[in-house]
């Protein structure tokens, strides 16, 4: 079973982003059903970092966009991105070091943050981009 369900509730209404968020959604499955399957920590922590690679990808896509178009709210979003990348590199250092092992409070932390996110912080740009052309 995913631990995280891809719907339309999450778009926000600009291809290219729901896109990656869809892809996000799949990396947290993914590293959620390798957990389930007891996989070691060197391949959980391989799975985290190609997830935190491919965020970075992704909040560099929204923060372009903010930046062309001036959103008004742009440096609170960006902190956001910030405190997440920083809080899972912090995980993949526990992980590498051994002083932590992925656990089901990480993985809701990673659900939880992401759909919080979208629905709050990406859904409030989708029809200020969207009005400069942006879908
Ligand atoms: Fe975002």
């Amino acid at each position: 079973m995913s631990l995280i369900m891809w719907n339309n509730g999450l778009s926000v209404n600009i291809r290219s982003v729901d896109s990656q968020h869809q892809r996000l959604v799949e990396m947290i499955n993914k590293l959620y059903d390798s957990m389930k399957k007891g996989e070691s920590n060197t391949t959980l922590t391989g799975i985290l970092s190609d997830m935190a690679a491919y965020t970075h990808i992704h909040f560099k896509t929204e923060e372009e966009l903010f930046a062309k178009y001036n959103y008004p709210q742009r440096d609170k979003h960006t902190a956001e991105h910030k405190d997440f990348v920083k809080t899972v590199n912090s995980f993949i250092e526990e992980f590498k070091s051994g002083r932590k092992t992925l656990s089901i409070d990480v993985m809701n932390f990673l659900t939880q943050w992401l759909s919080k996110h979208i629905q709050v912080s990406d859904k409030a740009y989708s029809s200020f981009l969207n009005s400069k052309g942006v879908v």
